[in-house]
C-alpha cells in the first residue's frame, strides 16, 4: 500500500481532501499533517512514498518543508500546492517540488499526479532495474562544472552572471550549450553568442539541463564493440526527435523539459552500448532477426529496457521529473495515464515520427502506424491528430 501525506496549515483543507480521496482510502494509506512540523513527525515514524504540500504556511512553508524531506527522504516523491499569484514561492517550489499544482486542485489532477509519481517509482525501484544498474558498477561522474552548476541552481540568489561564468569555464561544455541554444529547439529569433544571453532568455534551469545533455553525450563513450557510427546515429536521432517535439503543440509551462527530455530519451542505450556490449549487441541482433524492436529484445535480455536505464540515471543527475518520466516510458506510455498532451506523450510521438521518417524518408504521406502504438495513441487519443504532427516533423526536419 502507497504512503501518502497531506500537508495544509488549515484543517479544513485538509478535510476537503480526505473527503476527495475518501475512495481511495483501500489502496492508499493516508496520513494527514497539520503543518511542516507535524509533518516532519509523521515522516519519523515511516518515509512516505509522497508527500503533497501546501506551498503557503506560517512558519515553515512547503519548500522549506520539501527542501528537509528531499535531504532526509530523497526517494519520497514531492509536490506542492501553489496559489496563481505567487511567482516567488514558486521558483522556491520548483527547486524542491517534483511537480507542482495550481490550487484550487480538483481530485482527477491530484489523483493522477499521485498515480503517475507512484508508478515512476514503481518501476525506478524495480529490482531487475536496480540489479542492472549495479551491475554496471561505478556510473561516470558528472563534471565539477555540472555539479557547481547544480548548486547554483538550488541558490534562489544565483545571479545570470554566476550560472554563466560557471559553464563558460568548461570551453566544450560552453561551445555545446550554445549550439543547443541556438538549435531551432527554442525558436529564438536571433542567433545568441554569449552564455549570459542564453541565460537570460532560457533560464538557469533550462540552461543547466542543456549542460546535462551535452554531459550525458559526452561520458558515454562506445565500447570497442560498438560501432562509433551508431552511437553518433543515436545523438543524431536525438536532436531531429528534439526538434520534432519542439514543434509539437506542447504545454508552454513544460516546453522546455519536453525538448530536453526527447533530446535524452535514448541515452540508456548509450548507457549500453558502453557498459553492456555484448547486450547492446545482442539486442540488436534480435530485433534484425524477428522483427521485434530493440527495447524489446532488451527487456527479454535484461528484464527493463533503455528507457528506464536512461530514466534511472537522469534521475539521479538531476534532469526534471517529469523529463524523467517522459524518458521512462518513451516505449510504453499507456503504462500511466494521461489527461492531455503531456511531456510523456510528446515524447513518445517525437521519437516516433523521427523513427518512421528515418524508416521512410520518401514516403511522406499515408504512412501506416504499426500496432502497438496506433493502440497507444487511440487510447490517448490523439489518433486523429498523427498525420498533423507529422507534417510539423516533416517541417522540422528541413
Ligand atoms: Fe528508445
Ligand atoms: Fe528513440
Amino acid at each position: 500500500m502507497k504512503r501518502i501525506l497531506f500537508v495544509d496549515d488549515e484543517s479544513r483543507i485538509l478535510d476537503g481532501l480526505r473527503r476527495m480521496l475518501y475512495a481511495e482510502r483501500k489502496r492508499w494509506d493516508m496520513q494527514f499533517a497539520l503543518g511542516g512540523e507535524a509533518a516532519l513527525e509523521a515522516c519519523e515514524a515511516g518515509a512516505f512514498d509522497v508527500v503533497v504540500s501546501d506551498m503557503r504556511m506560517p512558519g515553515m512553508d512547503g519548500a522549506t518543508l520539501l527542501g528537509h524531506i528531499r535531504d532526509r527522504y530523497p526517494s519520497t516523491a514531492r509536490v506542492i500546492l501553489c496559489g496563481y499569484a505567487e511567482p516567488t514561492l514558486s521558483t522556491r517550489a520548483v527547486s524542491v517540488a517534483h511537480r507542482y499544482l495550481a490550487k484550487p486542485c480538483n481530485a482527477a489532477d491530484l489523483l493522477s499526479i499521485i498515480e503517475r509519481l507512484s508508478a515512476l517509482q514503481d518501476l525506478l525501484c524495480a529490482p531487475e532495474l536496480r540489479k542492472i544498474v549495479g551491475t554496471i558498477g561505478q556510473l561516470p561522474s558528472l563534471s565539477i562544472t555540472y555539479t557547481s552548476l547544480t548548486q547554483a541552481v538550488r541558490d534562489p540568489d544565483a545571479s545570470v552572471e554566476k550560472v554563466a561564468e560557471i559553464i563558460e569555464q568548461d570551453v566544450a561544455m560552453a561551445a555545446k550549450v550554445l549550439q543547443l541554444v541556438n538549435s531551432a529547439f527554442f525558436g529564438l529569433a536571433r542567433r545568441v553568442t554569449t552564455l549570459q544571453t542564453a541565460v537570460g532568455y532560457l533560464g538557469v534551469e533550462t540552461i543547466k539541463n542543456l549542460a546535462l545533455a551535452s554531459e550525458a553525450f559526452r561520458v558515454f563513450m562506445p565500447h570497442p564493440r560498438v560501432p562509433v557510427s551508431e552511437c553518433e546515429a543515436i545523438q543524431w536521432h536525438a536532436h531531429r526527435a528534439a526538434a520534432i517535439a519542439a514543434m509539437l503543440p506542447l504545454d508552454p509551462a513544460n516546453r522546455e523539459s519536453t525538448v530536453v527530455a526527447a533530446l535524452l530519451h535514448d541515452v540508456g542505450s548509450l548507457v549500453i552500448g558502453s557498459a553492456m556490449p555484448d547486450v547492446y549487441c545482442s539486442a540488436r541482433a534480435i530485433a534484425a532477426e524477428r522483427g521485434c524492436k530493440v527495447f524489446e529484445a532488451e527487456e527479454e535480455l535484461l528484464g527493463t529496457s533503455h528507457a528506464e536505464i536512461g530514466a534511472y540515471l537522469l534521475g539521479l543527475w538531476g534532469l526534471p521529473n517529469i523529463a524523467v518520466e517522459a524518458i521512462a516510458h518513451h516505449h510504453r506510455p499507456d503504462r500511466i495515464p494521461h489527461s492531455a498532451f503531456d511531456c510523456t506523450v510528446a515524447v513518445y510521438v517525437a521519437d516516433l515520427l523521427d523513427e518512421q521518417l528515418e524508416a521512410h524518408p520518401q514516403d511522406a504521406t499515408g504512412l501506416e502506424i504499426e500496432e502497438p502504438a496506433r493502440k497507444c495513441l487511440e487510447d490517448i487519443g490523439i489518433l486523429p491528430r498523427f498525420a498533423e504532427f507529422r507534417e510539423l516533423a516533416l517541417e522540422a526536419r528541413d
